[in-house]
């Protein structure tokens, strides 16, 4: 007999769907179904961002929305888990008494026992993260994935590096390494079960194997070996990682990418501004220069490599003189996509507390036209791969449109195809015959 419904809601970066799909495992392990729809499940999840100011906006408007279905029937109930939870804690179970377990990232193992006991009645459990190293981790992988063609797996916790506007190192706590034996037996087991694509992932994957060096038996294993090793499993079709740090980006990465046959020339390097004095001002450790010359030893490996990057606009002090650093690095660049976003100040960084901070509209200002610049590159770089043909590994249904496909080619680019459903998961040769500044259109061939 089911213990009950559950219905998982996702917000904010690839680590958090990898956390959901865990507690999927969970709660599916323990007995409980998984509801279609929030409404009518017995316990709604939600993994949270606290990324920037809107992320969290959002959760909070959706959990507002339960007020009266709460008051008349008790359900759903809600466990609020994940960095959001870590950050904003017990206060949400006032503001929200259908609030039942609030978690922080590093006590999701305790999750799916605590949703059980709120069920037998009780106060709000309250699972936070009273220490930055300690780790309460959910013992399980994922079984069923998001997507099962393109797999997530998380390969270290938590961050050291202490960028001075984010939020990332207080709630996700200390920067750790899962065991490379974990990593490869999860990663086999995915590619067993039909996963023709892999993605490790952690806020600073190049960093991987850091924390090693203390242990004999593993010094020296670093994100190259794991990156060498998972590659060499038998039938994966495609291998990919994300995020890199312009500081820990080493030549041996590269080394194993243009050797490698399924390590995919793609890389995100987010470079966050193209001002040393706000690189310096942000923390990140690397200047301009730094990073362009890391760019040029990724091209020079990698002739087809597809390059995107994070950047942030209106970071306190930040002038039009600093902005338009940024500007000139993008036009420099020509990356193929850029994560843009506006500054949003994080209570408890050091950069909130800053006296100087970019008046809003001007952030906003600069954010559209940067965006507009980007447009115009990334539809430049598009235009002339029409015609062409590539590998696209067909990977779920577009979001957009009838009958239409969306895959990536190696180089992380999207495509739409018009493509039965049941050629999802498979690779497929695509002659290329439109594109935007957002993806390219094509056709099998
Ligand atoms: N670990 C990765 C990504 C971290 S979060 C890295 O080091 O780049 C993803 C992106 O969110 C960041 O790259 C950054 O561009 C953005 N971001 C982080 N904190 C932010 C803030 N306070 N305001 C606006 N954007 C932020
Ligand atoms: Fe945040 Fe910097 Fe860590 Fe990325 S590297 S998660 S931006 S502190
Ligand atoms: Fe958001 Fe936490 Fe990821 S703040 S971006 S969910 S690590």
């Amino acid at each position: 007999m089911s213990e009950g419904t559950f219905y998982i809601k996702v917000y904010g970066c690839q680590m958090n769907v990898y956390d959901g799909d865990r507690l999927r495992a969970a709660m599916n392990g323990m007995g409980w179904s998984e509801a279609e729809e929030i409404d009518g499940a017995d316990f709604a999840i939600f993994v949270t961002c606290s990324i920037r100011d809107k992320a969290e906006q959002k959760v909070i408007s959706e959990l507002g929305r339960f007020r009266q279905q709460w008051e008349s029937n008790k359900r759903p109930a809600f466990a609020v888990v994940g960095c959001m939870a870590q950050r904003t804690g017990e206060g949400l179970t006032r503001r929200f008494p259908w609030v039942r377990v609030v978690a922080g990232p590093r006590s999701l193992g305790a999750v799916p026992e605590a949703i059980a006991a709120s069920r037998k009645g009780g106060g709000a459990v309250l699972l936070l993260d009273e220490s930055p190293t300690e780790l309460t981790d959910l013992a399980c992988v994922p079984e069923t994935r998001e997507n099962a063609h393109k797999a997530y797996i998380t390969i270290s916790h938590g961050c050291d590096q202490f960028c001075s506007y984010c939020i990332v190192p207080y709630v996700r706590g200390r920067f750790g390494s899962r065991a490379p034996g974990s990593v490869l037996e999860e990663a086999r087991r995915l590619v067993a079960r039909g996963a023709g694509e892999i993605t490790l992932i952690g806020q600073n994957v190049n960093s991987y194997g850091a924390d090693f060096a203390r242990d004999p038996k593993l010094s020296g294993y670093r994100f190259a070996r794991l990156l060498a090793d998972v590659s060499e499993i038998e039938g994966l079709k495609r291998l990919r990682f994300t995020t890199s740090h312009p500081v820990d980006f080493t030549d041996d990465i590269l080394d194993v990418m243009a050797s490698g046959k399924n390590v995919c020339p793609s890389i995100n390097l987010p470079v966050q501004s193209g001002s040393d004095k706000v690189l310096r001002e942000m923390n990140r450790k690397y200047r301009r220069d730094e990073y362009l010359a890391a760019i040029g030893r990724i091209r020079a490996a990698l002739p087809d490599v597809g390059l995107t990057t994070d950047l942030i606009v209106g970071f306190p002090g930040e002038s039009e003189e600093e902005f338009g650093e940024s500007v000139s690095l993008l036009e420099r660049v020509r990356f193929d996509l850029v994560h843009t976003a506006a500054y949003s100040p994080r209570d408890g960084t050091p950069a909130a507390a800053r006296s100087d901070q970019v008046p809003k509209r001007d952030r906003a200002r600069r954010l559209a036209a940067v965006n507009a610049i980007q447009a115009r590159i990334s539809a430049g770089i598009n235009a002339p791969l029409v015609g062409e043909t590539f590998e696209v590994l067909l990977d779920e249904a577009a979001p957009k449109g009838e009958g239409l496909l969306q895959g990536r080619t190696v180089s992380d680019k999207v495509v739409l195809v018009s493509a039965p459903a049941g050629m999802t998961g498979t690779l497929r040769s695509v002659r290329i015959t439109g594109s935007s500044a957002w993806c390219l259109e094509g056709e099998l061939i």
